[in-house]
């Protein structure tokens, strides 16, 4: 029985109401807090830093006080001295991509010495090829359905046969990897996503783009039942 997981990417909240906006989206049942970090030079776009994933910590728990995952992005080059500043900042897992890396296997084995989960970013050109070598130390795989850089753009249905090549090496693998997707994901395509072998689903415009964010993360898991 696949475990679903929905990730809302803040990078489509309101820049002016972060604390609120994640405190919104974990009240409508967000399961993991998407933080799109862009350095304005391996993505041609600039968010935030780790002084914000700090600041927003503390908003991103249940009402019963349970914290959700906050699921770091690295769209950035160099990786190593922004991921070790995200793990102090209360980052629970670690994605970047392998081609903004010079070395990738100690790029993951820095941030798994942390005790973060760590995970791998596949842009929409990019092969699976390095999992031969990675797939045994990262606790993720993050599959772009997007070229990276903006919210809202449409889903590249070509990752969906990157997510079935995804999948096999995990199971392959025999290790508890989740496999997240990222961009792109709406109430009418998850279902797509999700039987190609995904289980963890960023969602920024199509959740925080409406009014009612619950409504939308239930139509989500729904369509995923
Ligand atoms: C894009 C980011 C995605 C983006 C998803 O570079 O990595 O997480 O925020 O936004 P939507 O869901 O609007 O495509
Ligand atoms: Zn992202």
């Amino acid at each position: 029985m696949t475990t679903y997981r929905i990730a809302p990417s803040i990078l489509s909240a309101d820049f002016a109401r972060l604390g609120d906006e994640v405190k919104n989206v974990v009240a409508a049942g967000a399961d993991w807090i998407h933080f799109d970090v862009m350095d304005n030079h391996y993505v041609p776009n600039l968010t935030f830093g780790p002084m914000v994933c700090q600041a927003l910590k503390p908003h991103a728990k249940t009402p019963d006080g349970t914290a959700v995952p906050i699921d770091v992005h690295l769209m950035v080059q160099p990786v190593d001295a922004l991921a070790q500043a995200f793990a102090d900042a209360g980052a629970d897992l670690i994605s970047f991509h392998p081609d903004a890396s010079t070395h990738v296997h100690r790029s993951v084995q820095a941030i798994k010495a942390r005790g973060i989960k760590a995970g791998l970013t596949f842009n929409p050109g990019a092969s699976l090829d390095v999992l031969d070598w990675l797939i045994d130390d990262i606790d993720l795989i993050l599959i772009m359905s997007v070229n990276p850089g903006f919210g809202g753009q449409g889903f590249i249905d070509s990752a969906l046969r990157k997510i079935e090549q995804a999948r096999k090496r995990i199971e392959a693998s025999g290790k508890d990897i989740r496999l997240e997707v990222d961009g792109g994901i709406k109430p009418d395509n998850i279902r797509r996503v999700a039987d190609a072998g995904a289980d963890t689903f960023v969602a920024g415009s199509a959740i925080f783009g409406k009014p009612d964010y619950k409504s939308v993360i239930d139509q989500m898991r729904v369509a995923l039942k």
